[in-house]
């Protein structure tokens, strides 16, 4: 499977793929940690992909940008086949943020699924502090349908952080756990198309 769009091409994640994912960029954003390619040995790479490619339940892709760099993976998951809906992750390499790349990728990816694919609605969680993908998810078409306290990947963060500090408001910190608000969003297949060709015409 191959989807191309202006810039990107989105195929099946294969384990060449994640080796390339261990020599990424990191943040230096601690509140987006946990989207760091984390440091794995040859065999905890191997592991890793294991763990995304063994259900039928999911589905993940790498991401390719126009200079044949690998510069991002998204998956699939918890895919209801009756239902027709699944839920999103996409990471890109931090070298490769704010380009323009993470729009593409979802709206090229967005269409072979509505279309290709024959599914009806997406579904996804993103971190209220997390303003860059949050836009993306709006300019794409995503709604929010929920809001709630989910724990924070790392109980340890320094909150005296700059980046803490500027989305305090997004934490509650209870004693020594850290939680922070969480947006559920959906898009569904005539949302998408409706706001893809509002693009088209501007
Ligand atoms: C989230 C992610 C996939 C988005 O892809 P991207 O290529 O960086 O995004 P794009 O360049 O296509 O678009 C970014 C948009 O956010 C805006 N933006 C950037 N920083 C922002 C901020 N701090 N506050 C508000 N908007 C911001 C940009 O201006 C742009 O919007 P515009 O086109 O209206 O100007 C990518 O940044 C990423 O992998 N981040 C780390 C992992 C992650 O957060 N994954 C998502 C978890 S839910």
């Amino acid at each position: 499977m191959k989807i191309k769009g202006a810039r990107v091409t989105i195929e099946d994640l294969r384990l060449d793929h994640v080796f390339q994912m261990s020599r990424w960029g990191k943040h230096d954003n601690p509140l987006l940690g946990d989207y760091n390619f984390p440091d794995l040995s040859a065999r905890e790479v191997t592991k890793w992909y294991g763990m995304k490619v063994n259900s039928v339940f999911n589905k993940y892709f790498s991401i390719r940008n126009e200079d044949g760099e690998l510069i991002g993976y998204m998956g699939i998951k918890d895919i209801k086949f009756i239902r027709r809906n699944s839920t999103l992750g996409i990471v890109l390499d931090p070298n490769y943020i704010n380009k323009g790349y993470g729009t593409e990728i979802l709206d090229t990816f967005l269409l072979y699924y509505f279309t290709e694919m024959k599914m009806r609605k997406m579904i996804l969680e993103v971190a209220e502090f997390n303003k860059r993908a949050y836009r993306v998810y709006e300019k794409i078409g995503f709604r929010p349908v929920g809001y709630y306290l989910d724990e924070f990947y790392n109980h340890e963060l320094d909150l005296s952080n700059p980046h803490y500090l500027e989305h305090k408001s997004s934490f509650v910190i209870d004693g020594k756990k850290i939680y922070n608000y969480i947006y559920k969003m959906v898009i569904e297949k005539k949302g998408f198309f409706s706001l893809r060709s509002k693009r088209e015409t501007i």
